[in-house]
């Protein structure tokens, strides 16, 4: 039986075959460290890392590449920025649907006298936009809000909610985890002063890789928590104060940037709206396959019906009715070779939005590999669970 990956989601399988000869080239060819070592190959490796920064500045829009800070992923990406810059006194809204990258940090600064609120969703996941300018406090200094629910893949009006920010002054950050290298971000017109990103999902890099990137504006205003040696200014115990070293201590991962340089080099060629095109096209025909399911009581989809307008990204959460969720996710696997994530998806508020809470949903998620023909398999193997 062949295997069906659809949890691109978590991260996405399989990569490009560049992204893994690009490792594996790295380990065996080069495998030097950079900013460390005073000889050729470590200079040529500095090269190739300022071409990705230059690669990420221009699929984002951001200004200038020395403001791409490298992290392992955009867990510490979120940490890094939102601890660095909330002061006690502060306060900062977020939507009702994010993942626990930005929950957790933000429950975890409340105990430090700093105050999130959150902003209302509706039952498929939109931002209620209305609400925000009336929940903007003389303290709010920011907005934190993921550009796509990992969960039912709604997408949030980013251009719409920059504007709101710029006009009130509030910082703009934005959690791209689902749809960097898929829908397109413009830091610039969309007014985000901090992207974070994961290079290991839609980027198609490998795991342990990801970043931010900060507006100029941004960099004096966020305190770096995390310091250490980055083999610039080696004659103080001081943290250097620019970009991208104030945020880069330790040494980095390398073949993690080899590897994205590769993932972005195969996004560029294939081109954002082919990409787009290919897995939201996949995400439409598995709606439409399950809407048979869902009339006849069988299925829950969760989000928005349709791809229409690109408000939907390619993640897809059921609950099947008549059966267990979990037994329904033993048995995709087990008999059917459909590979799929259940339960709760790291996003409890975002379940309780959706109504899926404390149950949970059976997530589907499309990359770039999947085939018309893996979601009609998925469509036949969710029908004859559900008893159809
Ligand atoms: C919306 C969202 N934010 C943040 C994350 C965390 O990503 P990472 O584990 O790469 O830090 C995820 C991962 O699933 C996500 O979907």
């Amino acid at each position: 039986m062949d295997k069906i990956y659809l949890d691109n989601g978590a991260t996405s399988y399989p990569k490009p075959h560049e992204v893994a000869d690009a490792v594996y080239d790295y380990m065996l060819h080069c495998g030097t460290n950079i900013n460390r070592g005073g000889y050729q190959a470590a200079y040529d490796l500095e090269g190739t890392v300022f071409e990705t920064r230059e690669m990420l500045v221009d699929m984002f829009g951001g200004q200038d590449c020395k403001n791409v800070v490298f992290t392992k992923n955009i867990t510490e990406s979120l940490n890094v920025v939102l601890k660095g810059f909330l002061k006690p006194g502060d306060h900062i809204l977020c939507s009702s649907m994010e993942h626990n990258a930005v929950m957790r940090p933000l429950v975890q600064l409340e105990a430090q006298g700093i105050e999130f609120s959150r902003i209302p969703g509706t039952e498929r996941g939109e931002l209620v936009l209305d609400a925000v300018e009336g929940m903007i406090k003389e303290n709010t200094v920011a907005l934190v809000m993921t550009h796509a629910s990992n969960i039912c893949g709604t997408v949030n009006p980013l251009a719409e909610v920059g504007a709101i920010c710029k006009k009130h002054g509030l910082k703009f950050i934005v959690d791209s985890a689902q749809t960097a290298g898929v829908l397109p971000i413009d830091m610039k017109s969309m007014n985000i002063d901090a992207l974070c990103f994961t290079g290991h999902k839609s980027l198609l890099g490998p795991q342990g890789i990801g970043g931010f990137i900060l507006d100029e504006d941004m960099i004096d205003k966020i305190y770096p928590i995390l310091s250490g040696g980055t083999g610039s200014i080696s004659h103080t115990e001081e943290t250097p104060d620019f970009m991208p070293d104030k945020f880069e201590p330790g040494t980095m991962n390398l073949p993690g940037i080899v590897g994205l340089h590769a993932g972005l080099k195969w996004i560029q060629e294939r081109g954002l709206d082919a990409i787009a095109d290919h897995e939201l096209g996949l995400t439409q025909r598995f709606l439409d396959g399950l809407k048979p399911l869902e009339d006849k009581g069988l299925v829950r989809i969760c989000g928005l019906p349709g791809t229409a307008d690109r408000k939907r990204v390619g993640v897809v959460s059921i609950q099947t009715l008549k059966v267990d969720c979990a037994d329904a996710a033993f048995r995709l696997d087990f008999e059917y070779g459909v590979e799929t994530r259940v339960g709760l998806h790291c996003a409890p508020n975002a379940h309780k939005t959706l109504g899926t809470y404390p149950t949970g949903t059976i997530r589907f998620s499309f990359g770039n590999f999947n085939t018309a023909e893996e979601v009609d398999t998925a469509i036949r193997a969710i029908a004859e669970i559900c008893g159809e």
